[in-house]
This record gives structure tokens, C-alpha cells and sequence, in this order.
């Protein structure tokens, strides 16, 4: 579900609230279409050294460039993630055999509860906000 509706559901998302994009980015990636630009990894960067230094996830994180505000909130791994994302001897044999098959690169198992997984980004272009806090 995951593997054929994500991409779908973000991109749905995004048709319905104008300019707005929603993207979800890690450095462990399972789809490459998922990994992360220069500013993205900038993000990531932020979120892994905040948690390192101080043992926390800091709520959110934003950016300005070339004309518009990106938002990030920070993901964490949950039981239910484990199913997809856990160590793939705990996983269903089914389940790790499409995986396999549908991301022969996958970078996106080996999680454990509570582990930093990466971000959602939304991306507000400037005159949106602009406009809406005029
Ligand atoms: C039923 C299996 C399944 C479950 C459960 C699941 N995921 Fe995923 N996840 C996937 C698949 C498949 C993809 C690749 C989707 C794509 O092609 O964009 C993915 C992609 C992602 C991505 C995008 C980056 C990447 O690796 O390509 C993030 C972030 C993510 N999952 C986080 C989570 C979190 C957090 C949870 C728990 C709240 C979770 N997932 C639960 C199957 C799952």
C-alpha cells in the first residue's frame, strides 16, 4: 500500500492546497525517488547532530530559498513501522520478499522503536504566505 499509494497521497495533497508540496525525505532511503536534495540533507543534518548533542528531536526545522519556505517535521519509528522497516528477521517472510523485489536497493530497514526516520517536508512558496498574512 505504502509503495504504490505514498507517493500518490503526497502528491494528491499537494493538488488540493495550491502551490503547497509535501515530500517525505531520509538518508536511509527505501525509494530513490524519496532522497534528499542538498537542502533536504541540510535538515536532516540538523535534526541528527540536535538529537546527538542533546539526546532530543528539536520539533521542526525551516528554511528560505529561492522564493519559498520549506517546513520540517521530524519522523520517528513506531511499532507499526517496524513491519516494514524493522530487522527483516522479525519481519513477515512475505513482506521482506516484496520489498526485495519492488527496492533491491532499499535502505530503509534495521529501524528500531524510536529511532529518527527521517522527515515530511512542506514547501510554501512566498507569496502564499505573503498573502495570506496580509
Ligand atoms: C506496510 C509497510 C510499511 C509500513 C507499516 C510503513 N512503511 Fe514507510 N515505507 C514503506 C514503503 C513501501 C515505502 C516506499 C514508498 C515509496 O515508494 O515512496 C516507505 C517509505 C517511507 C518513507 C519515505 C522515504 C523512503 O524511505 O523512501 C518514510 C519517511 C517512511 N516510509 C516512514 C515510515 C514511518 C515513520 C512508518 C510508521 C509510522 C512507516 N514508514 C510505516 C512501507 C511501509
Amino acid at each position: 500500500m505504502c509503495s504504490k499509494k505514498a507517493l500518490e497521497l503526497t502528491e494528491e495533497v499537494a493538488e488540493e492546497i495550491g502551490d503547497i508540496k509535501i515530500k517525505r525525505t531520509t538518508f536511509k532511503y527505501r525509494n530513490p525517488k524519496n532522497k534528499p536534495d542538498r537542502y533536504e540533507a541540510e535538515a536532516l543534518r540538523f535534526f541528527e547532530k540536535t538529537l546527538e548533542e542533546t539526546g532530543k528531536l528539536p520539533p521542526y526545522y525551516i528554511q528560505k530559498i529561492d522564493g519559498e519556505y520549506r517546513y520540517y517535521k521530524p519522523l520517528k519509528v513506531q511499532n507499526v513501522c517496524l513491519t516494514c522497516h524493522g530487522d527483516p528477521a522479525h519481519m513477515d517472510e512475505k513482506v521482506v520478499k516484496k520489498l526485495k523485489e519492488l527496492y533491491p536497493q532499499d535502505r530503509a530497514i534495521g529501524y528500531k522503536l524510536g529511532d529518527f526516520r527521517g522527515v515530511i517536508r512542506v514547501s510554501i512558496p512566498e507569496d502564499v504566505i505573503k498573502k495570506s498574512c496580509l
